[in-house]
């Protein structure tokens, strides 16, 4: 969507606000021994406290209140009986629906998992999701988007996931400009409003280009075994006054 009026940015604020609160609290609760259905059911606690809806589930019956993705799953896990273990690699989105507006966003959390390759990742990770909120301007170029995460990804010698895009939202969780890239393409023509809406969110990985069904359950999108691929997600409003995030880690 596009923000028009104040009752809008408040909406998406707001809704930015409570999905990042419910985010970092899970991410909080995370620990060795946790079944990602424990961990769910923290999310959909807060949610009702809030009076907000799951964002999968209204909008696709998505069966938990959140995604939770333990690698090679990056995304699109249910929930569920499984028990999370250190040296996990876990994957928590949190997108929610609170007074008719949406807000979207997702961090992958090693748990007991020292491994330096997977700390280097996750901070590129997130220098490619900062790197990409930069690069949308106000009535710039959507490729630009796609063009500065793969900058930061291909100087650190990583790739991205071409079948996973960030995306518009507002009113619904996807909507116009659907499929924002996260690498240079010529053929992604769409120009960013002033007053948009967008969640940014590159998929970060040390080999695999392409996510595939063939996870744990029906929903989850995998990669093959033996590379790290992390996500980090924000929702932002690209304002002619500067840049919003709506999802920032509550203090
Ligand atoms: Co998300
Ligand atoms: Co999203």
């Amino acid at each position: 969507m596009i923000v028009k009026t104040d009752q809008d940015l408040k909406g998406i604020m707001e809704a930015g606000k409570v999905a990042a609160e419910i985010l970092h609290k899970m991410a909080k609760r995370i620990r060795p021994g946790i079944t990602t259905g424990q961990l769910d059911k923290i999310g959909e606690e807060m949610m009702l406290r809030y009076g907000a809806n799951s964002a999968p589930k209204v909008s696709y019956n998505f069966p938990g209140a959140t995604c939770i993705s333990i690698l090679p799953e990056v995304a699109h896990g249910i929930p569920g009986s499984r028990e999370i273990k250190a040296g996990d690699l876990v994957n928590i989105d949190v997108s929610i629906e609170l007074n008719g507006y949406y807000g979207d966003n997702g961090m992958s959390i090693p748990v007991e998992l020292e491994d330096e390759r997977v700390l280097k990742l996750c901070q590129v990770g997130q220098e490619a999701r900062a790197a990409a909120i930069a690069a949308a301007k106000p009535g710039g170029k959507i490729n630009e988007i796609g063009k500065a995460v793969e900058l930061v990804v291909k100087s650190h010698g990583y790739t991205v996931i071409k079948n996973l895009c960030g995306h518009g939202l507002g009113r619904k969780l996807h909507e116009a400009p659907e499929n924002i890239l996260n690498y240079y393409s010529k053929y992604e023509r769409g120009k960013i409003n002033p007053g948009q809406v967008l969640a940014l969110e590159p998929f970060i990985s040390e080999g695999p280009e392409l996510v595939k069904d063939g996870g744990y359950d029906e929903w989850a999108l995998v990669v093959p075994q033996g590379f790290y691929v992390v996500q980090f997600e924000h929702t932002i409003i690209v304002m002619e006054g500067g840049t919003i995030v709506t999802t920032v880690q509550p203090e």
